[in-house]
């Protein structure tokens, strides 16, 4: 038998409307899930720089800004786009069973 990774319940699907982000715990690490251009996105909710919260910050063209210092990481891949951040925030999965939205580590 193989350890499932952790997985947690973020809500109803359609609780988190285009455009909105939260963030919830996944094995006591906070995770800044986004829905973005009908996706949704998970990512470990601190920046690599300076370990600012992402939460809040502007989504656009695929990128969330860190409201700290402006660095920008891609949703899809959690690589650091923009400096200050050079190193990828901890990427996790999204996934959506029977209208319920998930994120479990990879
Ligand atoms: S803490 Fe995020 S850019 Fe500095």
């Amino acid at each position: 038998m193989t350890d499932m990774p952790a997985r947690t319940l973020v809500g109803p699907a359609d609780s988190l409307p285009e455009g909105q982000q939260t963030a919830v715990d996944v094995a006591g690490v906070s995770v800044l899930v986004v829905h973005h251009d009908g996706q949704f996105y998970a990512l470990r909710n601190n920046c690599t720089h300076k370990d600012f919260p992402l939460l809040g910050g502007d989504v656009s063209m695929g990128r969330v800004t860190c409201e700290k210092h402006g660095a920008k990481f891609e949703l899809a891949t959690g690589k650091a786009r923009t400096l200050p951040a050079v190193k990828p925030v901890k990427l996790y999965r999204t996934q959506v069973e029977e209208g319920q939205l998930y994120v479990s580590e990879l």
